[in-house]
């Protein structure tokens, strides 16, 4: 279990609902959802939405971060552009935990067109129920941070 409480959501506009119904889950449970938007269903760039969140993780300001869009995919990729981010995309409950437990994963992306409500918030706590091991796992997470200083 992570001790972070503060988890930053964004999504575009293929996926409000879904992250609308996993920002009460988050609040029903205590944890502090920072839905930074949007709100409306306009068009909006996943790019935008998914660099937003993530300098959200990347300052400090939110310690996890979970983002949507139509697969998850696109809005994960602009997420890892941002240095400090290790996001990928989850479609089931095994990845949702070892992404943390192995890759110590900061964020995660959601395709609202992919899985149901249901999944979606098993997939959410899952996540948030697991923690890095460290051990094994640290060295290789330190190369993906190396990768990024080139
Ligand atoms: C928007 O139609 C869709 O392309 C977007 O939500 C996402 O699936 C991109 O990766």
């Amino acid at each position: 279990m992570t001790d972070a409480r503060r988890i930053v959501l964004s999504s575009d506009h293929a996926a409000i609902p879904l992250r609308l119904a996993i920002a009460a889950h988050l609040a029903a449970q205590g944890w502090e959802a920072v839905d930074i938007g949007p709100t409306e269903a306009q068009s909006t760039p996943y790019p935008e939405r998914g660099a937003e969140a993530a300098r959200r993780v990347a300052s400090g300001d939110c310690q996890l971060g979970i983002i949507l869009c139509g697969t998850g995919q696109g809005i994960m990729m602009a997420a890892n552009k941002i240095p400090g981010i290790r996001c990928g995309v989850c479609s089931d409950t095994f990845s949702a935990r070892m992404i943390r437990q192995h890759n110590d994963a900061n964020m995660i992306a959601i395709g609202a067109r992919v899985v149901g409500e249901g999944l979606a918030l098993d997939i959410v706590d899952a996540f948030l129920a697991a923690a890095f091991e460290g051990g094994r796992h640290a060295p290789r997470v330190e190369m993906i941070k190396a990768l990024e200083k080139g």
